[in-house]
């Protein structure tokens, strides 16, 4: 795995993470592991086992035996198209309470880690640079303040037609960063080496064309 270049992305909700893993992962040819879709899919199947989001035991069952196959524009799980099931507020949600779960987090890894392969990977997430990836040449946490978070979130969720308010936005982000940040096992934090981006102020390519400059810096 140490050959295989990877650069993580890391950092809290709605700070455009996605949209610039999406963007570098096209200019460098690399490949990309949404690795928050696993925990989203993981949430949906608690979701609808119906029994609730305590039984941790259940919750690693269901994330290592879910068969996932990422397509260009969406995801399948177990054979359905769930790709908006999954981006929904409240899927968000219960993938961060799944998230919490040590079980879960363990189910998940080597699944994580053989996303990266040649001709290298773009890892977005919470933890990619901390535990999955610590081995990563480059690391960005990625941030913005939690208003412009939820500004940008409310207009992504329009954009695919998912009507929402930015004050419960606002409030849903700041439960779930709260979450993600206090939790026992991989809490969101950035990797000691890790660069902070704090994007509030710049567009999505000012990011990127800051984050080639150090990748071409590196390699
Ligand atoms: O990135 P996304 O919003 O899809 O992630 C959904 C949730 O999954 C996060 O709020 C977080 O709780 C969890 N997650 C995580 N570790 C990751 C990626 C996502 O805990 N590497």
């Amino acid at each position: 795995m140490s050959a295989v270049p990877v650069i993580t992305v890391d950092g809290p909700s709605g700070a455009g993470k996605g949209t610039v893993a999406k963007l570098l992962a096209e200019q460098l040819k690399f490949k990309i592991l949404d690795s928050g879709a696993l925990y989203r899919l993981t949430g949906l199947l608690v979701n609808r086992a119906g029994n609730g989001f305590d039984n941790e035991i259940e919750a690693a069952e269901l994330a290592s035996s879910m068969q996932v196959e990422f397509t260009v524009d969406g995801v399948i799980l177990n054979g359905e198209d769930v790709s908006l099931a999954i981006r929904t507020e409240s899927a968000g949600n219960d993938a961060s309470k799944v998230a919490a779960m040590p079980a879960v987090r363990a189910a998940l890894l080597d699944w994580q880690k053989a996303f990266a392969k040649m001709p290298g990977l773009i890892a977005d997430g919470r933890d990619m640079g901390t535990t999955v990836f610590p081995q990563a040449p480059l690391k960005i946490f990625l941030t913005a303040s939690a208003e412009e978070r939820a500004q940008r979130r409310h207009k992504q969720l329009n954009e695919k037609g998912i009507s929402s308010s930015i004050a419960a936005l606002a409030a849903e982000i700041a439960e779930r960063d709260e979450r993600d940040r206090t939790r026992a096992t991989s809490p969101l934090v950035p990797a000691d080496d890790a660069i902070v981006i704090d994007s509030t102020s710049l567009s999505i390519d000012e990011v990127v064309q800051q984050i080639l400059t150090l990748w071409s810096d590196r390699s």
